[in-house]
């Protein structure tokens, strides 16, 4: 087969090193990929978000299967593009993919088909989403309903502070029109979770849990990031809870998005909160996480392939997927100044030591190679520098021995990914 992978980032070289891996694959395509993805895949500098462009190459290569990372290009459309040009593709539906493009329409799903989640309002008008938050119990959460790159969720301690956020998503457009209409919502207390299932339409086959670390310094401090690190599996997630985002969660949306004309199919990444009444929706994503995609693919002892493609064929439901019985830990290098204004342009070394180390893979998150071959940084999140060992605490000073094998002045990380899942066992 000839596959064709979109995206550039950790998620997408992980994809990459995992697909290279399969017996199916005669030829790996990565648009626009990274220097990392370079050095397994043909890289294309085409834009995520240039849905022609995209089609008019997997054409022209033959592709017979098209997996798309981000959830950009799959909310503007281009898993339908690809179909209707005749070429089979991994990922949602523009129509599918609203569950993570409106936060508004998740929440009406949600409530319609009875998967627990925060109460909720929709709003277009700022004073009523004021008015609104006025009645709800501190802290109260205010989301931009479209995409913000992560950004667009206020947790406000405060109804000041609450109001400011409307004003800011809603008046002045912070996020630009993805804050046309906002959710205002209860504040869910507990551990959070992310869980990931393969979907076909009708079934859902679990993947594995991970969890991830948001801000973007230790002990959890400071700004949220995309993610500064990752761990699988997350010790919150027992076999009870499994079962309970399973039968709860996952499963109802499966099939109200089946009702709704919208079949689901792709990978559904809930975002869950462990409460003290069990799991609740945070949120859905329709696509792999970054960076608990690359600490899932560590994991996975079966080939991926076969996997992704009864997700988009159907027959998910007669389908296993093995894993590996062992923790995977990925630590997130970024660029000095992420998540603000991140310092691009600087080399850096040491990667082949890094990936030397049995156990370790150095996945490339924004990284590109200069004329003379050197890997420069190019991105606010550079590096996800993984590793796989029997036990968490194992992995987790695999992966520190990694990173500290890289010679790279212009970046740094966090010291404690993984802490929480330490302290538990
Ligand atoms: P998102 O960007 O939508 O992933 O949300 C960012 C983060 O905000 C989530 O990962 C949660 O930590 C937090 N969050 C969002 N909604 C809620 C909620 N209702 N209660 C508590 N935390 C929330
Ligand atoms: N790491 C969280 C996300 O990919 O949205």
């Amino acid at each position: 087969m000839r596959i064709l992978v979109v995206g550039s980032g950790g998620r997408e070289h992980a994809l990459c090193w995992k697909i290279a891996a399969s017996p199916l694959c005669d030829k790996l395509y990565c648009a626009p990929g990274n220097a990392g993805i370079a050095a397994i895949a043909e890289c294309a500098p085409i834009a995520v978000e240039d849905i022609p462009a995209l089609v008019a190459f997997a054409k022209e290569r033959s592709v017979d299967f098209v997996i798309v990372g981000p959830e950009g290009p799959l909310v503007a459309g281009l898993a339908d593009a690809m179909e209707a040009a005749g070429i089979a593709t991994f990922g949602p539906s523009a129509k599918a993919a609203e569950l993570e493009g409106s936060k508004g329409f998740m929440k009406d799903i949600a409530a319609k088909y009875r998967v627990p989640t925060a109460a909720y309002k929709r709003f277009r008008d700022p004073e009523a989403a004021k008015a609104f938050a006025h009645t709800l119990p501190l802290p109260v959460v205010v989301k931009a309903d479209g995409l913000a790159a992560g950004k667009g969720v206020v947790i406000a301690e405060t109804h000041a502070q609450a109001e400011a956020a409307i004003d800011a998503i809603m008046r002045d457009r912070q996020f630009g029109e993805a804050g046309a209409e906002l959710v205002v919502e209860d504040f869910l207390d507990g551990e959070e979770l992310s869980f990931f299932a393969l979907c076909d339409g009708a079934h859902a086959l679990p993947l594995a849990s991970a969890q991830d670390h948001k801000r973007v310094g230790d002990g959890d401090t400071g700004p949220n990031t995309g993610g500064m690190g990752a761990y699988s599996p997350a010790p919150v997630a027992s076999p009870e809870i499994e079962r309970r985002i399973m039968d709860e969660i996952v499963r109802p949306t499966v099939a109200g998005m089946a009702l709704e004309g919208r079949p689901f199919k792709g990978v559904l990444f809930a975002g869950i909160m462990v409460t003290g009444a069990g799991p609740k929706l945070i949120e859905f994503n329709v696509r792999f996480g970054d960076p608990e995609c690359e600490v899932l693919m560590l994991r996975l002892k079966s080939d991926l392939l076969p996997a992704l493609m009864a997700a988009r064929d159907g027959g998910l439901d007669n389908f296993d997927l093995r894993w590996h019985d062992s923790a995977a830990v990925t630590v997130v290098m970024a660029a000095r100044g992420y998540p603000g204004k991140p310092e691009t342009g600087t080399p850096i070394k040491g990667l082949d030591a890094a990936a030397r180390i049995p156990g370790a893979v150095v996945f490339h998150a924004g990284t590109r190679l200069n004329a003379a071959g050197d890997v420069m940084a190019a991105g606010g999140r550079v590096l996800a520098v993984s590793a796989v060992a029997p036990d968490v605490k194992a992995a987790q000073k695999l992966a520190y021995q990694a990173v500290d094998a890289i010679d790279w002045p212009g970046g740094f990380c966090r010291r404690d990914i993984a802490h929480r899942a330490i302290t538990r066992s």
